[in-house]
C-alpha cells in the first residue's frame, strides 16, 4: 500500500471525525470553504444543542452527515468504501487518542485511502516531553503515529502549535476564552516564545496540506513568524486594546508543576502543556532538520497568516459585543447607544 506515491485531486473525497469538537469545526468549516466533498463523521448519541448547531451550520455549508463512531471497524470499512473516501481527517478529542487504533486498522484494511491525518494539531509529540498527565497523552499519540507508519497508510502530522488566544494554564479551549480584564498570570519570567495559530488558520493550512504531495508522510510544523511571541509580549499586546494595563502575577515553575498534579484532568493535562510551552520552550527549542519536517509558512509563502493583533481585534469585538448585551438603554427613547468604534477602548472586567 505504501509502495505507490499517492496523487491526490483537488476535489479528495473527505472524512472528517471530531467535527463536532474545537478543532475540527475549523478543520470541517476549511474544508467546505475549498469546496471539497465533505463527510462528517458524527457520533449519533451525543448531540447537544450546541454541536447539533456546529453539525447543522456545516450541513448547510454542504457536509454530508454520517453517524458512527470510529471504534466500530466494520462501520468505519463500510464507510471509507460507500462514499469512496480518499482523506481521512482525524480531530477526535484527547481523551479518545487511542479510539483512532481500529480507524487505523479499517483504513488499511480499506486500502484505498490516500492520506490519513490523525488527531495532533499540537506539537511534534514525538519530540516534546511535558510532565505527567499531559505525557500519557502524548504517549498515546505517539503510538498511533507507530500504527500508521507501521501500517503503511499515507500520512501527514499538523504540528499546529498554540491556538491564538491567551494561554489560560487551566483551559482546553482557551479561544472560546476572553483574555483578562483583571489580571494575567505571567507564566516562569513570561520571556519563552511560542507559536499563536488563529483556529480559522488551523484549519486553511490544514486542508492546504492534506491535498499537498510534499507532506507525505510528514510533520507540517506551522511557525508564522509574525505570530511568535512571549506571553510578557502578548500581555502588552491586549493592554494596547483594552487600552489600560493590568497586574502581572507570576506563576512560578514550581506553581505550574503543582498545578499538574493538584488540578482536576483535563485541566492538569492543559497545565502540563502549559509547563512544556512557556517554561521548556518546547515549541521554539529545536530547528526542523530532519528529512520528515516540513514547514508550512515555506510550503505556501503567497498564503498569510492572520496575525495575533487581528485575533485579539476579534476578542475585543467580542468584549464589546457582550457590553452591549448587558449595556442598560442609555439613549433617547431607551434606544441603545454604543460607540462603533472606541479609539482606544478602555474596557474593565
Ligand atoms: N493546538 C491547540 O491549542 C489545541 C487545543 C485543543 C485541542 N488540541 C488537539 O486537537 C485535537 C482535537 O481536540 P479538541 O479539543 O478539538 O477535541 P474536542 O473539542 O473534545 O472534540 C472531540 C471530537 O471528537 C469526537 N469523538 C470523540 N471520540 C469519538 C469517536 N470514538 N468516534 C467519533 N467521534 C469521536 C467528539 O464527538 P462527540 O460530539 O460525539 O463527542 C468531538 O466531535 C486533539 O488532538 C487535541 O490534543 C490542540
Amino acid at each position: 500500500m505504501c509502495n505507490k506515491v499517492p496523487v491526490l485531486l483537488e476535489a479528495s473525497r473527505t472524512m472528517i471525525t471530531g467535527s463536532t469538537g474545537f478543532i475540527g469545526h475549523f478543520v470541517a468549516e476549511a474544508c467546505l470553504d475549498r469546496g471539497l466533498p465533505t463527510y462528517l463523521l458524527v457520533r449519533p448519541s451525543q448531540n447537544s444543542p450546541s454541536k447539533a448547531a456546529t453539525i447543522r451550520f456545516l450541513q448547510n455549508k454542504g457536509a454530508t452527515i454520517i453517524h458512527g463512531c470510529i471504534k466500530d471497524q466494520k462501520l468505519m470499512e463500510k464507510v471509507l468504501k460507500e462514499y469512496k473516501i480518499e482523506v481521512v481527517i482525524s480531530t477526535i478529542g484527547g481523551n479518545s487518542i487511542l479510539d483512532q487504533l481500529v480507524l487505523v486498522e479499517a483504513i488499511k484494511a480499506v486500502g484505498t485511502v490516500k492520506r490519513f491525518l490523525p488527531s495532533e494539531f499540537g506539537h511534534d509529540v514525538d519530540r516534546a516531553n511535558p510532565v505527567e498527565p499531559g505525557l500519557r497523552m502524548y504517549n498515546e499519540k505517539r503510538r498511533v503515529r507507530r500504527a500508521v507508519e507501521g501500517s503503511g497508510i499515507p500520512y501527514t502530522y499538523i504540528c499546529c502549535n498554540s491556538i491564538a488566544a491567551w494561554p489560560y494554564h487551566y483551559n482546553t479551549h482557551p479561544a472560546d476564552l476572553l483574555p483578562p480584564l483583571d489580571e494575567f498570570l505571567i507564566y516562569g519570567d513570561g520571556t519563552v516564545k511560542a507559536y499563536f495559530v488563529a483556529g480559522s488558520d488551523i484549519g486553511k493550512f490544514t486542508v492546504k496540506a492534506m491535498n499537498d504531495v510534499r507532506t507525505l508522510n510528514k510533520a507540517v510544523h506551522f511557525r508564522p513568524p509574525n505570530n511568535l511571541l512571549n506571553i510578557n509580549e502578548l500581555a502588552s499586546l491586549w493592554e494596547e486594546k483594552i487600552g489600560r494595563t493590568l497586574p502581572r502575577i507570576i506563576m512560578t515553575e514550581d506553581d505550574l508543576l503543582t498545578a499538574t498534579k493538584e488540578l482536576p484532568i483535563p485541566a492538569s493535562i492543559v497545565a502540563s502543556f502549559t509547563h512544556d510551552i512557556f517554561i521548556k520552550g518546547c515549541q521554539i527549542t529545536y530547528s526542523l532538520d530532519k528529512p520528515s519536517d516540513v514547514e508550512v509558512c515555506s510550503l505556501y509563502p503567497e498564503a498569510p497568516f492572520q496575525s495575533i493583533d487581528r485575533c485579539f481585534d476579534d476578542f475585543i469585538q467580542k468584549v464589546l459585543d457582550a457590553a452591549k448585551v448587558t449595556s442598560k438603554p442609555t439613549g433617547k427613547d431607551g434606544i441603545l447607544v454604543t460607540t462603533p468604534k472606541p479609539e482606544p477602548p478602555v474596557i474593565t472586567a
